[in-house]
């Protein structure tokens, strides 16, 4: 099986022996505390997930600005984006050298991981600002990452961490989420040896059905990793419960059997674009695939990345040896009328802009919210159903 990034062996961060791990539960309700950001639990439970493999923790204000500017820490490992705990107020934890980080999306705040402190250190606001434009592209505080980025405080705790639970993922989402170590096992308990991933955030419409097969097809795969974000989205994006619902109808009637993993990874939405998407490389290797597909858009909102920027990303920034994953890139995808199917528009001749019907997942969304019905073009019946069963029950 391919290798995970940066070591011979996958190492979560979860800690998985539990008679270590209810001590560490003991000895963390008499330490300081502090309630983290989402994003730093988000951070923590991919780190204990094996995802960011090789790190061993929150990285300090050197590698946050190394990895920034240059995609790779002071030492040399490619990184795509800061894996960071920033925070707003260091009262709590002044001084300690082992804290419990306390989870602010479970109710009381239970503990989600010890951190043993390296270093809190406070960045400028200039040295954010270069963060903030080196992973997002822009300082647009209109831009969602960008507001969610510029929220949370000026101290980054570094460190390594031990975490002691995956968040709300495994309850919430107990038949899709998914560790990247148990995705390997489950990848090798199938057989496969060739795994095209697919990141999603969206309910699954016919493009992205199609790409999916596609790509199966063109690189000659064993099967495909539907891996699709449970954290945190911005307003407007589709609750992940749906999604999951539309993603299994579709799966259970339009792919054949035993070709499809339905997973999911608890993290949040960062709408990074080119720099997202190289991350979703970095944790599509640790969970043992072959292979990502990067289309249109990946990872993007609004207007603020070229539509191919997540692929061109590939070919300038990312260094060829960094990485054993290989990209699909996929051209832009809508239904042709002239020939009643799906597919790659660069590839069809005789076509005109008229002769397609386009897919995004904005325009899906928006007749939604209008309550009008999805032609069959843009999403099978049964998953139609689904969605607009979810926008009725909104209204
Ligand atoms: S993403 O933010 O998770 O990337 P989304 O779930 O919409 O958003 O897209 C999942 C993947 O499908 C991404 O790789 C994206 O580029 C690709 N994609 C979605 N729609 C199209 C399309 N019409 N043409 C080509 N690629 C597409």
């Amino acid at each position: 099986m391919i290798k995970p990034h940066g070591s011979d062996k996958l190492n979560p961060l979860f800690v998985s022996d539990e008679t270590k791990r209810k001590k560490l539960i003991t000895e963390a309700e008499s330490l300081p505390s502090i309630v983290i950001s989402s994003a730093a639990a988000a951070n923590a439970v991919m780190l204990g997930s094996g995802y960011f493999n090789p790190l061993t923790g929150y990285m300090n204000a050197a590698d946050a600005l190394s990895t920034a500017e240059k995609m790779h820490t002071t030492g040399g490992l490619f990184f795509p984006v800061p894996i960071l705990n920033m925070v707003h107020d260091t009262a709590a934890i002044s001084g300690a050298k082992r804290i419990a980080l306390r989870d602010p999306n479970v109710d009381g705040n239970p503990v989600l991981a010890i951190q043993d402190v390296e270093a809190i250190e406070e960045i400028t606001a200039e040295q954010k600002e270069l963060i903030t434009k080196q992973v997002f592209g822009t300082l647009d505080s209109e831009h969602p990452g960008v507001v969610t980025f510029n929220a949370l405080g000026n101290f980054l705790v570094s460190g390594p961490i031990s975490v002691l639970n995956l968040s709300y993922f495994e309850t919430d989402f107990p038949g899709t989420f998914r560790t990247a170590y148990r995705i390997r096992e489950e990848i090798a308990a199938a057989g496969w040896e060739k795994v095209v991933a697919f990141q999603t955030r969206n309910p699954m419409h016919r493009a992205h059905e199609e790409l999916c097969k596609m790509a199966k097809e063109a690189v000659d795969a064993d099967g495909i990793l539907i891996h699709m974000l449970l954290g945190k989205l911005k307003k407007g994006d589709i609750p992940a419960d749906v999604r999951d619902a539309s993603i299994r109808k579709m799966v259970e009637i339009y792919f054949p059997a035993n070709t499809v993993l339905i997973t999911g990874y608890g993290f949040d939405m960062l709408y990074a674009g080119p720099k997202e998407a190289a991350l979703h490389a970095v944790f599509r290797q640790n969970c043992g695939c072959t292979h990502l597909i990067v289309g249109r858009d990946h990872a993007g909102v609004g207007s603020y990345y070229g539509p191919f920027d997540a692929q061109a990303i590939f070919e300038k920034d990312v260094p060829d040896d960094a990485l054993e994953i290989e990209i699909f890139k996929a051209d832009h995808t809508a239904y042709s009328k002239k020939l009643n199917k799906v597919v790659m528009m660069s590839r069809v001749e005789n076509h005109g802009k008229e002769d397609f019907v386009f897919l995004s997942g904005t325009k899906v969304r928006e007749m939604l919210t209008a309550g009008e019905p999805l032609p069959p073009e843009f999403a099978r019946p049964e998953v139609a159903e689904i969605l607009g069963k979810h926008y009725r029950s909104q209204a």
